[in-house]
């Protein structure tokens, strides 16, 4: 029963619908009016259905639904939505395109969910200028669909294809960011709709410079804010030119250590990888059942390397210098747009193919980044703790950031078994502290790693936070129950 309880705290069970049954917490019929008033009433919905596929993301927290959603059409309607919200003490969820993986757009106190998607222009494009201006609505594929005849593309990729204001609120990164950075790198400009319904852009209406040094950095202190300070309406983006040439390769190592060393000494060496993947034998295996590859079933780094034809000869020639040196075996080039893309889906869906091993079981992704000197430790500790655990788990990691996932299998209906995982991630995310690292790389903090994140910023750092969240939102009505 504590085991269960506990379980309960950290918001874990059950994951099958407590939902339909979940008390309306009572918005007044005059509210779900007002709100109609707003947006129309065909763009809010009280339905139990809709409100549970609002109530959840990809993870594996329990499903807590809002008690409406809403479908604003443009900024002047979600401001709008705010300014009522607010006045009225209701809590407001900004939903992106629930790809999350820590419980974010969960409505821990109900309250309506602000689902973003119909906001799905991409309002201006400067190819000269390498920037773009989204709503919430455009995912990252559709803005690479819309930009593939100008040369330029937008490099984060996380595996799924999520919203790019979403990506924003959660300061997401993916398989390119030791080559073009994350999304803090990647932000110039955010338009935001303050909780009481003010409008704020970031860094000055209309503004996309290279570089700035005017005042406090007010975008930088939206990307991750994970929906705590205000709606994201637009982004404004950097744009990078599309490389002129491309391969990827893929290879075997005798062990986990040999992978994670070529990695660190090709970093050292300044090779100029655009990716650098690491996925243990587990995931590996998994992989090729799932995504119907032929690899061999080792820890194996998936490698890409973006240049000229001449700079792309040199650089593959250093990167098999260093992994036949710590012993790599299977090396293979993928040259063909479709070999590689083929290679880089697997990737994308490994998050799949690892839940493919048990259907019926939850997912739970561990995310610690520590300084890349710190990296083979650490990974190869986990993969101890990993057997010694009993729990059924693979890892796979965006290694050249010293970002890695230890995905774990949970039985939805044992608590025993989600005791152990809260325990495994949390032991997890202590040793990347200890080691100068971070809890979270990619995925934020959500539900599950307030208690981390406090003794990441220790109490200075946390009073400051609190400090800048009570100031925009004095209510406490953004996305209640996360990051603080
Ligand atoms: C298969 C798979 C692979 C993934 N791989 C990666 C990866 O490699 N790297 C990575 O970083 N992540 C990864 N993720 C996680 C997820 O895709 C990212 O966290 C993504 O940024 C979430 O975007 P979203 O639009 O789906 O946000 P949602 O899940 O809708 O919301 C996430 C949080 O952001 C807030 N939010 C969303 N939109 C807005 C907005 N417009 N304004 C203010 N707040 C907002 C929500 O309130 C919530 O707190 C993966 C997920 C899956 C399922
Ligand atoms: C959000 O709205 C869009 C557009 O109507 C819809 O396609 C999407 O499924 C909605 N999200 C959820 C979780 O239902
Ligand atoms: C401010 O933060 C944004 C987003 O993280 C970042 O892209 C930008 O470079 C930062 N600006 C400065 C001047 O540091
Ligand atoms: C898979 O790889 C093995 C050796 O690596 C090879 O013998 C076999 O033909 C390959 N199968 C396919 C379907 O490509």
């Amino acid at each position: 029963m504590a085991l269960l309880l506990r379980a309960v705290t950290w918001g874990l069970l059950p994951w099958r619908s407590h939902c339909s049954s979940a008390p309306q917490r009572g918005l007044s019929k005059g509210f779900v009016e007002a709100l109609e008033a707003v947006v129309g009433s065909p763009h809010v919905s009280t339905a139990a259905a809709v409100r549970e596929h609002h109530g959840r993301d990809e993870s594996m927290y329990r499903c807590h639904p809002p008690d409406a959603v809403v479908w604003p059409q443009n900024v002047d309607q979600v401001s709008r939505l705010a300014a009522l919200c607010y006045s009225q003490g209701v809590a407001i969820i900004p939903f992106g395109t629930g790809t999350g993986l820590e419980g974010g757009v969960c409505a821990l106190q109900g309250g309506v969910c602000v689902n973003l998607t119909h906001m799905d222009r991409i309002r201006e494009l400067n190819p000269e200028d390498f920037s773009v201006v989204v709503e919430p609505g455009v995912t990252r594929k559709a803005l690479n669909t819309h930009l593939r005849d100008c040369g330029l593309w937008f490099p984060v990729d996380p595996g799924a294809d999520a919203s790019l204001c979403g990506m924003a609120a959660t300061g997401a990164s993916g398989t390119n960011a030791v080559r073009y950075g994350t999304m803090r790198d990647n932000v110039i400009n955010l338009e935001v709709v303050l909780p009481d319904g003010r409008l704020l852009h970031t860094a000055g209406q209309g503004r996309h410079f290279k570089k700035t040094a005017a005042g406090y950095n007010l975008t930088g202190l939206f990307v991750g804010s994970e929906g705590t300070l205000g709606l994201i309406t637009s982004a404004t983006l950097r744009l990078h030119p599309t490389p002129e040439a491309t391969v990827a390769a893929t290879c075997a190592f005798p062990s986990v250590q040999a992978a994670v060393d070529s990695t660190v000494q090709m970093l050292q060496a300044a090779v100029p990888v655009a990716r650098i993947e690491f996925l243990d034998e587990v995931m590996m295996d998994a992989c090729n059942r799932y995504s119907k590859l032929n690899c061999s079933v080792a820890p194996t780094l998936f490698l890409e390397f973006h240049g000229s034809e001449q700079a792309l000869a040199e650089q593959l020639q250093r990167a098999e210098v260093i992994t036949q040196h710590n012993r790599a075996s299977h090396f293979s080039w993928a040259k063909e747009a479709e070999e590689r893309s083929r290679l880089w889906t697997a990737r994308h869906n490994a998050w799949y193919a690892f839940l493919a091993l048990a259907p019926g079981f939850k997912g739970y992704s561990t995310d610690v980044c520590v300084p890349i000197s710190k990296l083979p430790e650490i990974l190869v500790h986990t993969k101890e703790k990993l057997k010694a655990s009993g729990l059924t788990g693979a890892i796979v990691g965006h290694v050249g950031d010293g970002n890695f996932h230890c995905l774990l299998l949970v039985n939805p209906d044992d608590a025993e078994e989600l005791q152990r995982v809260k325990t495994f991630a949390e032991e997890l995310g202590r040793r990347a502290l200890a080691l100068r690292g971070t809890c979270t790389g990619e995925h934020g903090i959500g539900m599950g790693k307030r208690q981390l994140l406090q003794e990441e910023v220790g109490p200075v750092g946390l009073e400051t936070m609190q400090q800048l969240k009570v100031m925009l939102d004095p209510r406490g009505l953004m996305n209640p129950g996360k990051v603080l």
